[in-house]
């Protein structure tokens, strides 16, 4: 196992900081999963946690925030035993070696179409989350939600453990994650909610309902469909412009790679000229005719004709450059 050497010294050190904090390894939370209960916030504190430790910092984060709290737990529970790090034999040792292991989750999972922005916090396991964790993003829509991942570890940063869950949800919007260690305060979760809170501030000068694309030396405006697709790319461009090489197909568009994939918002479209459309989740296409397809609209180039529309994209391969507008 990668980098084995290292994580049992600072897992040796971890979990004796924690057995001496809680007595024993034995789940100590009285919380359990409870489906029965409809959850109303718009946040939700997912967290999964076996010795108390990231139940403490979602607790503080649901407390600050007024979220609600939704326990992932494994149908079958971990033991001490399943938690042996000294042993590559051990349940947890062969789950995390394992990128296809996805042990089942007690329950179903909640409902989330009230909720807009997760916290998911889950402890460091051998580098990553624990596979549960996986499970629970696999199980789960997370398209268009805000999802904030959080964890705690004997030493080891959140790393690629959030880059792992975040390929795996590729429609939700992930923010950078942090790392708690076991004797976080209120404090240090407060500040970092409200350097969140700041971030979000930022975005907030986004004008989600336009996008600015460049084309031979042109800036053309144009106003975006209210989607998750449309969100998606605006959040994209948040990081910085697209460019795009495109090219002509069926005579009636300019297609080309987005470099990214979206969600999709299929629907049946006979499409117009200056319509703004995702093929198949990653292809940015800008119609100048007529077509019949179940498409992803994404937006509408403002006020161009047909002909102006394709007198300036031209004949052949042409490269577009597509940026946010900030208000
Ligand atoms: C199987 C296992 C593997 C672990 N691997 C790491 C690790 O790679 N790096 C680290 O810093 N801590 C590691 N730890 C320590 C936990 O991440 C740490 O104790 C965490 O805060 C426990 O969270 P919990 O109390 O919410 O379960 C590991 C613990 C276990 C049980």
């Amino acid at each position: 196992m990668k980098k084995s050497i290292f994580y049992l010294i600072i897992l040796g050190l971890s979990l004796l900081h924690v057995s001496c904090a809680k007595g024993s390894g034995e789940n100590t939370a009285e919380e359990h999963t409870d489906t029965t209960k409809p959850l109303t916030a718009e946040t939700l504190v997912v967290y999964f946690s076996q010795t108390g430790t990231t139940e403490g910092v979602a607790r503080m984060i649901a407390d600050i925030t007024g979220g609600d709290t939704w326990r992932i737990e494994a149908a079958e529970p971990y033991t001490a035993e399943d938690l042996d790090y000294t042993n590559q034999q051990s349940r947890s040792s062969l789950e995390q070696n394992n990128p296809d292991a996805r042990p089942a989750i007690k329950g179903d999972v909640p409902d989330l179409s009230r909720c807009r922005t997760i916290y998911l916090g889950y402890p460091i396991w051998w580098g990553l989350a624990p596979r549960v964790v996986y499970t629970f993003i696999e199980s789960c829509n997370l398209n268009g939600k805000t999802v904030i991942p959080f964890c705690t570890s004997g030493s080891s940063g959140i790393g690629s453990s959030a880059t792992q869950l975040q390929a795996l949800a590729p429609g939700a919007t992930w923010m950078a994650g942090r790392r708690f260690g076991a004797g976080t305060s209120r404090g240090e979760v407060e500040q970092w909610i409200n350097s969140l809170q700041e971030d979000n501030d930022n975005d907030n000068n986004i004008n989600y309902n336009k996008m600015n694309i460049r084309v031979n030396g042109r800036t053309l405006t144009a106003t975006m469909t209210d989607n998750s697709s449309a969100r998606a790319l605006i959040d994209l461009l948040k990081e910085g412009d697209i460019v795009i090489d495109m090219s002509d197909y069926g005579d009636f568009e300019k297609v080309g790679d987005l470099g990214h994939t979206l969600p999709q918002n299929n629907e049946n479209i006979n499409t117009q000229a200056g319509d703004l459309i995702l093929y198949q989740g990653r292809n940015f296409v800008i119609y100048y005719g007529n077509n019949s397809w179940s498409l992803t609209r994404l937006g509408k180039i403002d006020n161009i004709s047909q002909a102006e529309l394709k007198e300036l994209l031209g004949e052949g391969n042409v490269t577009v450059t597509l940026s946010a507008v900030r208000q």
